[in-house]
């Protein structure tokens, strides 16, 4: 797992195409990563469900692929639950059943006019999600002729004491009910009339966070295309979810990750008080034709969901989980200088963090650079009051044209100080500004490991600190 472009802090498969993260779920002690994946080739075919796992979402053991496409069809994008009271029936010998909810794809059926091609079927596993059992009574929710019917996110809801399925219905998002994962009753529609509509709905999620003690809930819906910086993203809303319908708080369009390649994300079930999400590190826009061969795609980091109230608004916060610390190598850290031509004396190798905190809100870039002066930068503009990834010169840009751009993000906090996390791997800038409240993500192809790093600023921009750390790969 050395080949250039290969990830060394992110998971990706070892060979050929994967794209959304699935079923995850923490499960006796390990955290289990489902993904769509087809073993066939580095480009998008008959999905299957790939395997990995982890015991801190930092280190990935790859395993077999979990479930293999059948008769009903394809292995579409689900979720993955711990039926710890047994509802399902499936758990024998006490032994507690892991049960994985996803969309059957049938491809033969697609070809006609009836839109019923998608349909929601279960799995459940007794041994860790080892090995998994197909329900004989498959599908569970037959579709009632809706073309885009998937991408089911499962979760238990305790004051009802029953399931609730978010799913994706073309447009909008449709929520079922069920007191077993068998059988599923439509409990109400959400999405008509706000959220961002350029492109169809897909991989929605709902969860409750905790403000001062009271539940705000989150729906996150990917919408591809129609995202903010072009193709796929993914948008949320917050609320209040009565058991039987999502109520939102506003309609304001509000964005996980304003980046280019956060896609399809959703949150890990069974992590108690923490909300963990994933993303695909990609963008349908361009994800088949990007530079490497022997396997497609990775995912983000993982990110610890908050909930922050700016101003009167809520607004999610994504940060890297702490668990990577655990990967720094050292640090260099330097304080109180001017931003004005700074330059960095490095050099220091991707896998790198980088920490840094002004002195001010002025104007200010990070330039990510190798020996052939392909760059990444990294900054903020006072004018516009916007963080942003600059890749239009970052290394190979030419697969696709519409991946080389200027990807911006609104800055959402109020503080007068910005700080910035940013993690750079072989083939990805992640920025998290201000504590997870406005982040980006953006995938690049330098033909050489960036190797310097600078600073620039027109003005009195002051660095109050900035601190490199190498990291060490995940990778054994
Ligand atoms: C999102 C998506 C899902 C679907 C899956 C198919 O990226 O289009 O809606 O289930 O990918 O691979």
């Amino acid at each position: 797992m050395g080949e250039q472009y290969r990830p060394q802090i992110h998971f990706s498969p070892e060979a050929h195409w994967m794209n959304d993260p699935n079923g995850m779920v923490y499960f006796a002690g390990r955290y289990h990563l489902f993904y769509q994946y087809y073993p066939g080739a580095s480009v998008w075919g008959p999905m299957h469900w790939g395997h990995a796992t982890s015991n801190d979402l930092v280190h990935w053991q790859q395993q077999p692929i979990a479930l293999y496409p059948d008769s009903l069809g394809f292995i579409f994008s689900g979720s993955a639950v711990v039926d710890k009271n047994n509802t399902s029936g499936f758990g024998k010998n006490g032994k507690t059943p892991m049960v994985a909810i996803f969309t059957h794809h049938d491809t033969a059926q697609a070809k006609t006019v009836a839109n019923t091609f998608q349909n929601e079927s279960i799995a459940y596993s007794l041994d860790s999600g080892k090995t998994f059992t197909k329900y004989a009574r498959n599908p569970v929710l037959k579709n009632p002729g809706i073309s885009d019917f998937r991408d089911p996110k499962v979760m238990w809801f305790e004051e009802g004491k029953r399931w609730i399925m978010t799913l994706a219905t073309k447009d909008r998002v449709t929520f079922y009910s069920s007191p077993n994962l068998k059988d599923w009753t439509k409990e109400s529609e959400v999405g008509q009339g706000f959220g961002a509509h350029g492109g169809v709905w897909e991989c929605p999620d709902l969860f409750a966070l905790d403000y001062a003690g009271k539940k705000v809930w989150v729906l996150t819906v990917s919408i591809n295309p129609g995202a903010p910086n072009g193709g796929s993203g993914t948008q949320y809303f917050t609320g209040q979810f009565t058991g039987h319908a999502f109520i939102p708080t506003d309609t304001i369009t509000r964005w996980i990750d304003y980046g280019p390649d956060d896609y399809a994300g959703v949150t890990w079930s069974n992590t108690g008080d923490k909300t963990i999400f994933l993303g695909w590190m990609s963008n349908w826009a361009y994800a088949a034709t990007v530079p490497t061969t022997k396997w497609r795609s990775a995912n983000t980091l993982p990110r610890v969901i908050g909930l922050q109230k700016i101003g009167r608004e809520f607004f999610i916060s994504s940060q890297p989980i702490k668990q990577l610390d655990s990967l720094v190598a050292s640090n260099k850290t330097q304080t109180a200088f001017k931003a004005e031509n700074y330059h960095y004396t490095g050099p220091e190798k991707t896998p790198l963090k980088i920490t840094l905190n002004t002195g001010s809100l002025q104007s200010f870039s990070l330039v990510l650079s190798n020996d052939v002066a392909e760059k990444t930068i990294v900054g903020y503009d006072s004018a516009t009051a916007r963080y942003y990834i600059n890749r239009n010169k970052s290394g190979i840009i030419d697969f696709d044209k519409k991946f080389a751009c200027y990807a911006t993000a609104p800055r959402i906090s109020h503080a007068t100080t910005i700080s910035m996390e940013i993690y750079v791997d072989a083939a990805s800038v992640e920025l998290f500004a201000d504590q997870g409240l406005s982040v980006m993500t953006a995938i690049v192809f330098p033909s050489t490991p960036y190797n310097k790093i600078a600073i620039s600023a027109i003005g009195k921009q002051k660095i109050k600190l900035l601190r490199v750390s190498p990291l060490k790969g995940i990778w054994k």
